[in-house]
């Protein structure tokens, strides 16, 4: 099974929840949030009220990616306010083995990032852990950008580990992905999908970008 998840970067905010509404009715049940501390990444987004405010108006799977410096300071924030999946980057993590179970342990899931820069391999001693590996397919910080060529390469080796290590776990893709790239990153292994321009700045809406998307999967 293959998986949109709309990324509300890209969203008119002045409509967040309008936004939202459409891309649940025209069938996706995940949303990802990205969260930028302008330190890991140099750019600043929303934090955990944001999620506080969508968690009432739907029910969809909500992920949230931490592009940030110190996930563990923020973690607890996402959880409380109905985060279903908290994603932290390997690079800025010694050992994520203890903020992973400590996500657990408060009740939801758990995922890593690693940028277009950092090898697949140092997700081998996580994947036991993990419930998504996330193979970026841009320079993470801004949406908008060009679907790196040299992703499907990389998503072909973590779909590899991912069979070795735990197959369960889910390979999610982010960054330039839309109706031109979603097939090399599928055919690549990967079977989340992360799309912002993609489905919030289609030329023909929301709903139209969705139901184009799901026609190609
Ligand atoms: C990049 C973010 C992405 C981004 C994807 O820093 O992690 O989630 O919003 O946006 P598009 O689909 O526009 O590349
Ligand atoms: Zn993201």
């Amino acid at each position: 099974m293959i998986y949109l998840s709309p990324s509300i970067l890209a969203a008119d905010f002045s409509k967040l929840g309008a936004q939202v509404a459409e891309a649940e009715s025209a069938g996706v049940t995940r949303l990802h949030v990205d969260v930028m501390d302008g330190h890991f990444v140099p750019n600043l987004s929303m934090g955990a009220v944001v999620v506080e405010g969508l968690r009432p108006i739907t029910k969809l799977f909500i992920e949230v990616h931490l592009m940030v410096e110190e996930p563990a300071k923020f973690t607890p924030a996402f959880i409380d306010k109905g985060a279903d999946l908290v994603i932290v980057h390997q690079e800025v993590l010694e050992d994520a083995r203890p903020l992973l179970s400590d996500i657990k342990k408060r009740g939801i899931k758990t995922g890593m990032a690693i940028n277009p820069n950092t090898p697949v391999e140092t997700l081998v001693p996580y994947l036991p852990l993990l419930d998504l590996a996330l193979c970026m397919t841009v320079f993470p910080g801004f949406g908008g950008q060009a679907f790196l060529p040299y992703s499907p390469e990389r998503i072909g080796k973590l779909r590899q580990l991912i069979e070795e290590h735990n197959p369960q776990c889910d390979l999610e893709v982010d960054g330039g992905i839309d109706a031109n790239t979603v097939g090399l990153a599928t055919r690549a292994g990967a079977n989340v999908l992360v799309i912002g321009t993609g489905i919030f700045r289609h030329p023909r809406g929301i709903g139209a970008a969705v139901r184009e998307l799901h026609d190609l999967l």
